[in-house]
């Protein structure tokens, strides 16, 4: 595909979007991307059809509960899982990430150990440095976590300094897909194979490191086969893909999730009729992951915003997914994603060679956007991050300042906060030059903000 012309039809793409229509200049989509109207208005026309799921006999239950149950499905499809049992459904990564930790802390041994990255967003590291520091110590069981460093100039992994902290007592290799950061896409590939030379013994006999990944930043952007990439945990937000209701995925291998406890207890996460004041027996999956009502509406909306993304991407004008019944294909992911991934690129290289021109700028992470997702974090010398993000949002652009809660990553390079910019499938070109004017004359004329945002003077990460 060639990067320097448009995958996508953008200004199609652009009419779905009532934030783009108020003429916001969205860009901290690395944060949380806008809600195209569709979904939004799917969300209203369901309320009246609202109904609790597995919990009525009513048509209305009946019907929400097929919805409900179907969304797995679409999920399952688009991520190349091989079915529903593979999905269980929270209200954003850092919870599936607490799930993870949760149902599985039981099965960690005396000595055993957890390697996280430098680079993490603080969802994949204070879990497990609570469960090392603060929780398994109160039970006599000692587990440590080791933190692999990287390349403060390229923003990459140190993928040596990590196969040298994988040992025999690695039951997890935690790390994110791609750097909320650096924007760097980690090689998937590489630390799997990492992970499956350490020889752990996992408690069903397979040997090797268990790998969860974090896919908050990948997966809005990046064609994904779970199945191919041989992980045994995958998680996301919906909120960065379209989707602002509250949901989050953990995919997570059907023996594991089978084998490993449940994260919340209670209703519907039990077998019917198999609780007993002596046993109480689980549900099958996904619903053992299901306790209590969940957020109905959130999960079929959000999985509608796979179904409106391979829309979005191939034919704008058209419903061909979104509220159909049309099987997903994967053939169409891999189409969709990969002319996401390539205008994001874009987007990418644009902004880098722009922003580079800005006096006394440290831009982030990897020089080659092709290693990259569609962010540019960077500080500019003599000026607060904070205090830039406040002047750019007081000409009407939308960024972020903060560690972005990558704080192991800002306290490594010894800076308080960045500046960060993050594009999405609605912006255009045209946007990011406008941002970057923005942003040059901000610095050169010494612009600071009227009226600085006191919360953001106050956020940190
Ligand atoms: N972690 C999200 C971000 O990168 C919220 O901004």
């Amino acid at each position: 595909m060639v990067e320097t012309e448009s995958s996508l039809d953008v200004h199609a793409i652009r009419r779905h979007f009532p934030a783009i229509a108020k003429g916001r200049i969205v860009t901290n989509n690395a944060a949380s991307t806008q809600a195209p109207k569709k979904l939004a208005d799917l969300f209203r026309e369901l309320s009246p059809d609202y109904e609790n799921v597995h919990r009525g006999q009513s048509n209305a239950s009946r019907a929400m509960t097929n919805l409900f149950e179907q969304s797995y499905d679409t999920i399952a499809d688009f991520i190349g899982a091989k079915s529903r049992k593979n999905i269980a459904l929270f209200r954003n990564t850092t919870e599936a990430h607490n799930a993870v930790m949760y149902s599985m802390m039981t099965e960690f041994r005396d000595g055993d150990n957890v390697v996280v990255t430098m680079m993490e967003h603080n969802s994949n590291y204070v879990p497990w440095y609570a469960m090392c520091r603060e929780i398994l110590p109160h039970f006599g069981v000692n587990v440590e976590y080791r933190i692999v460093n990287f390349d403060a100039d390229t923003g990459e992994l140190d993928l040596e300094h990590m196969a040298s902290l994988v040992d025999r007592r690695t039951k997890f290799v935690c790390a994110s897909g791609a750097s909320n950061f650096f924007g760097t896409k980690n090689p998937i590939s590489k630390i799997r194979e990492i992970a499956n030379s350490s020889g752990y013994v996992q408690p069903n006999g397979e040997r090797r490191s268990y790998l969860l990944l974090d896919g908050a930043q990948l997966v809005p952007s990046t064609y994904i086969d779970v199945e191919a990439l041989d992980v045994d945990f995958l998680s996301f937000s919906f909120h960065k893909v379209l989707a602002p209701f509250g949901i989050g995925v953990l995919y997570g291998k059907e023996h594991l999730l089978q084998s490993m406890r449940p994260f919340l207890y209670g209703g519907d996460m039990v077998a019917s009729g198999q609780v007993g004041a002596e046993l109480v027996l689980y549900n099958d999956l996904p619903w053992k992951f299901s306790a209590g009502t969940p957020n109905i509406l959130g999960a079929i909306v959000s999985a509608q915003a796979f179904r409106i993304l391979l829309d979005l991407a191939l034919s704008p004008n058209e419903d061909v997914y979104f509220m159909t019944e049309k099987k997903i294909d994967r053939k169409d992911v891999r189409d969709a994603m990969d002319r996401i991934t390539s205008y994001n690129r874009l987007l990418t290289s644009r902004a880098l060679e722009r922003i580079s021109e800005i006096p006394g700028i440290h831009i982030y992470g990897p020089k080659d956007a092709k290693k990259r997702t569609s962010l540019v974090a960077f500080n500019v010398d003599g000026r607060s991050p904070h205090g830039l993000a406040d002047a750019l949002n007081e000409f009407g652009v939308e960024s972020r300042a903060g560690c972005h809660c990558a704080d192991l990553a800002h306290r490594e390079l010894m800076i308080p906060a960045s500046c960060r910019l993050s594009f999405y499938i609605y912006n255009t070109m045209e946007e990011v030059d406008t941002v970057i004017d923005i942003l040059g004359k901000i610095v050169r004329e010494g612009i600071y903000a009227k009226a600085p945002a006191v919360a953001n003077a106050l956020a940190t990460s």
